[in-house]
């Protein structure tokens, strides 16, 4: 194929296009009463409720599912999203239902329930097809979904994944030990309902290990390699759904950034405080549109291997009987260091995000400016309970290179870092994280 030039210009150095979606969204206290009449817009007569076992135990699922009857749909409901789904689960749940015929799709709950949901609504819709097809290469085929899936209405209850805005899902590989994911346009809901009331049950660990999701979704993504300062694409079809970091995505990720400083600390000190609560759920929200979009890098790449290797720690707050280490909590842990790592690509970015999210800059140069965002996370972190580093999930300095490895499987997300990236920084970075 030719390559794909602007007009009258033969050969661009560099890539010119930003490609930017979301789906349509409806923010706001209270919005949950509204999710019947947007299914019914959308014509959703008989709908799957997607949900895990800790929210089915409080009770939420139960009252949607009755509020949707009462207005004339047909609800079944899955209440056994597994915390941190896999393959092997989402297979298994597939296989349970695959005699139910449902036309819409609602994940409420976590990142782990709306990407349970995402995955239900792709096996239930081609069924015979195995996870692995569609995995990012090199864990998985990387195929794309084959055709349409049917509506599906993410509510996210924590404020967090943002998977309510994104076009995929994060999955643990059963034998592997690794997570990766599945990148396609396909997966993107069709409506993000997001009411913060939902939020406000969410205990203080939970709370803080959603919003260290959102803090890294929004550093990552706005210190990501720039979206032109790539290789022009050989066609359309060839750019991926993470562009890099781009004038569009920096606005939701700076407004992010703004709220995480303004709001997490509120939220997770006093989780009865709804106006800290609707400030997280509006940042989750504004992370997911620009990360969505612009892509994630270092610490997400090395927290997929450091939940995937975990032996036996448990988290506080979480409703597992399994070891694990929480997604927020993972990310986060290798922050400061990987943050250390990039500073020198773009000084000014990593500053304008420890400005926005609180830290004084007077004083501060670029020159000397180095260990301004990373101290500013390391705050954050220690003022709402978070991990001091990957030592506390229980790894060595002899777990690193399997932990090197396991990052460098993460070639989707390393290649939106902003400077080049191998194993001997991935393991500096990692080493310095240990308790950083
Ligand atoms: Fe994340």
């Amino acid at each position: 194929m030719e390559p794909f030039a602007g007009i009258g210009d033969n050969a661009p150095e560099h890539e010119r296009i930003i490609g930017w979606q979301a789906p349509p969204l409806k923010f706001g206290v209270g919005a949950t009463r509204e999710l019947g009449y947007e299914l019914a817009a959308a014509k959703v007569r008989s709908v799957l409720l997607v949900t895990d076992p800790g929210l089915a135990a409080l009770g939420l699922p139960a009252r949607v599912a009755k509020q949707l009857e009462q207005e004339g749909l047909s609800v079944s409901l899955f209440d056994r999203a597994l915390v941190e789904p896999t393959d092997e689960s989402c297979t298994l749940a597939a296989r349970e239902l695959e005699s139910l015929e449902v036309d819409g799709y609602v994940g409420l709950g976590g990142g782990s329930s709306i990407d349970t949901a995402k995955m239900l609504n792709l096996l239930l819709s081609y069924p015979g097809h195995p996870v692995r097809d569609y995995l990012n290469p090199p864990i998985g085929a990387g195929r794309p979904i084959p055709g349409p899936l049917k509506p599906l209405v993410a509510v996210p209850t924590t404020a967090g994944s943002g998977s309510e805005c994104t076009a995929m899902v994060a999955l643990g590989v059963t034998g592997l030990n690794v997570k990766t994911g599945i990148s396609d346009l396909r997966l993107r809901p069709t409506l993000a309902l997001v009411d913060p009331v939902n939020t406000l049950t969410l205990p203080p660990a939970v709370t803080a290990a959603s919003g260290y999701d959102v803090l890294t979704h929004a550093c990552e993504s706005y210190t990501a390699r720039p979206y032109d300062r790539r290789p022009p694409y050989p066609s359309p079809a060839d750019r991926p759904l993470y562009v890099g970091a781009n004038p569009i995505s920096d606005i939701w990720a700076e407004e992010a950034l703004r709220l995480v400083g303004r709001y997490l600390r509120r939220a997770v000190l006093n989780s009865a405080d709804l106006e800290a609560r609707t400030g997280m759920s509006r940042a989750a929200t504004f992370a997911g549109m620009g990360f969505g979009n612009a892509g994630t890098h270092i610490p997400h790449a090395c927290a997929y291997p450091i939940a995937g290797l975990v032996r036996d720690y448990r988290p506080d707050g979480y409703a597992v009987d399994h070891a694990m280490v929480p997604h927020g909590a993972a990310v986060v842990s290798t922050a400061a260091a990987a943050f250390r790592f990039t500073y020198p690509t773009a000084p000014e970015r990593h500053l304008r995000a420890a400005e926005l999210l609180g830290a004084n800059l007077n004083g501060i140069t670029a020159a000397n400016g180095a260990d301004v965002l990373p101290a500013t996370l390391r705050s954050l972190v220690a003022d709402t309970g978070g991990p001091g580093g990957i030592a506390g999930f229980g790894y060595t300095q002899r777990d690193l290179p399997a932990l090197v490895d396991g990052a460098l499987k993460q070639q989707r997300l390393l290649v939106c870092c902003p400077r080049d990236v191998g194993a001997r920084d991935l393991q500096r970075i990692l080493a310095e994280s240990l308790a950083d």
